[in-house]
Parts: structure tokens; C-alpha cells; sequence
């Protein structure tokens, strides 16, 4: 589904250059959960804004369900990621002064989905992430863990093939990081293809692959033999 060929990113100042990323290969197969590890200025998060053409590379190849999109205008790979890619950061990135379902409805508004479509959508959403009884409140009124899955579901109502997550577990304390990590997996058992970054170890181990980058490279990738053994 998505292949890097030798991925460089670049970033230039007046006074600096800084290879965030240098020579990336990797392929990553529909229905994967792959986790990303490595010290922090690795380029995990580069590696990310990449795939989720959030920001294009300096050189390389980026191959989409077999398109090359690595010289893309922003205005189409915006055009590209709707649908195909939904996002989920650590600090949750809600907008404080909508409510849960307004908030999960954001990603359908932009897309000028009506609204008696958009509704319908939220609430099958709510349903099988268990937030219904949640629509109504805001983001303040509810504990983290409850905040990263009203973020896990705003993620989800696009349909994305993808779902890439900046450390969602960053911010919670082991029980939610563990329930965020739970609702993850049931949404790559449910054919979502996931990519997360995180420094936990445990968390790590519930994907299907785990990948150590250093300096900006793939420095190893290991098959994890037994999904989870602790779901
Ligand atoms: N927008 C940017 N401009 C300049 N340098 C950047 C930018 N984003 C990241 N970097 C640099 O690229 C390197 C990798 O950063 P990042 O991908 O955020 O690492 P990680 O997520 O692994 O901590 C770091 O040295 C960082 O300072
Ligand atoms: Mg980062």
C-alpha cells in the first residue's frame, strides 16, 4: 500500500541544515500496526508529517497504493490524504469549545458532507467506540484516555485506509494509555492499517512490526511473533 524509496528530508535555515530523515526505505502492507521507536530528534515525527503528507520529502520516492506522490503540490496531496490518512496526536488536538460529536464531525464538515449524513456517521462511530453516552459533553469534561478515543473516532470517520499516531499514549497514565492501545488494535483488527510512534516499550508490542529508527535511519525491524500477548 505505501513503499519509501530512499526517503531524505532535509530541513535548511540560514545557519543550519538538519537531516531529519536519510535514506528511508520501507514498505508497509494494507492491515499492518507498526510501531516506531527510537530517541527523541530520531525523526519519528518527520517520518510521520512524510507519510501523512503532511510535509513532502527533499528526495525519494513516496509510492501511495502504487501513485508517486513525492512531487505533489500541497493541493493535492491535501487532496490525497483526505479519506486515505486520518491523524492522532498526543496531546489530543480537540477543539475545546465543541462538543464530542462535534468534534468527531469536524473532519465530514470539511469535506461537505451534509448534515443528516454527518450525524448518522458520527453516531455509528460513538456506537462502536463506546463515546455515545459521551456526545453531548466537551473535551474538558472528560479524563484523557476519554479525550484520545473522542480523537481516535474523529480519526476514523473518514474511513482512512491509514491511521498514523504521534505517541497517542504520551500523555496517559498506564491504564488509559493501555485502553487507547486496546481501541488501536481493535481498529487494525478491523482492517485499518496503523502506524504509531511511542517510547513504551509495552505498547510497542502491540503491533505486528516494530521499526527503531536512529539519526534518521532504520536501524532495525523485527517481526513480533505474538500479537499482544497481554490484550
Ligand atoms: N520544521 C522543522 N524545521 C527544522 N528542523 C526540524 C523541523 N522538524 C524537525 N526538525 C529536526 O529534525 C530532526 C528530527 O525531528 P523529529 O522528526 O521531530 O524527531 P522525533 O519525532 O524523533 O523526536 C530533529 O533534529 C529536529 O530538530
Ligand atoms: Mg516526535
Amino acid at each position: 500500500m505505501i513503499r519509501l524509496e530512499n526517503i531524505t528530508k532535509v530541513y535548511r535555515s540560514s545557519e543550519v541544515e538538519t537531516t531529519a530523515l536519510n535514506n528511508i526505505n520501507l514498505n508497509i502492507e494494507a492491515g499492518e500496526f507498526i510501531s516506531i521507536m527510537g530517541p527523541s530528534g530520531c525523526g519519528k515525527s518527520t517520518l510521520l508529517n512524510v507519510l501523512g503528507m503532511l510535509d513532502s520529502p527533499s528526495d525519494g520516492k513516496y509510492f501511495f497504493n502504487g501513485e508517486q506522490i513525492s512531487r505533489y503540490s500541497e493541493r493535492k496531496l491535501a487532496q490525497k490524504r483526505k479519506g486515505h490518512i486520518g491523524f492522532i496526536f498526543q496531546s489530543f488536538n480537540l477543539i475545546d469549545e465543541l462538543s464530542v460529536a462535534e468534534n468527531i464531525a469536524m473532519p465530514l464538515f470539511y469535506q461537505g458532507i451534509a448534515r443528516a449524513e454527518r450525524q448518522q456517521r458520527v453516531d455509528e462511530v460513538m456506537q462502536r467506540l463506546n463515546i455515545a453516552h459521551r456526545a453531548k459533553h466537551m473535551p474538558q469534561q472528560l479524563s484523557g484516555g476519554q479525550q484520545q478515543r473522542v480523537a481516535v473516532a474523529r480519526a476514523l470517520i473518514c474511513k482512512p485506509e491509514v491511521i498514523l499516531a504521534d505517541e497517542p499514549t504520551g500523555n496517559l497514565d498506564s491504564k488509559h494509555g493501555d485502553e487507547v492501545m486496546e481501541l488501536l488494535k481493535q481498529v487494525n483488527d478491523e482492517g485499518t492499517t496503523i502506524l504509531m510512534v511511542t517510547h513504551s516499550q509495552y505498547h510497542a508490542e502491540y503491533a505486528k512490526r516494530l521499526i527503531h529508527l536512529f539519526d534518521g535511519k532504520v536501524v532495525s525491524e523485527n517481526q513480533l511473533a505474538k500479537v499482544a500477548e497481554h490484550a
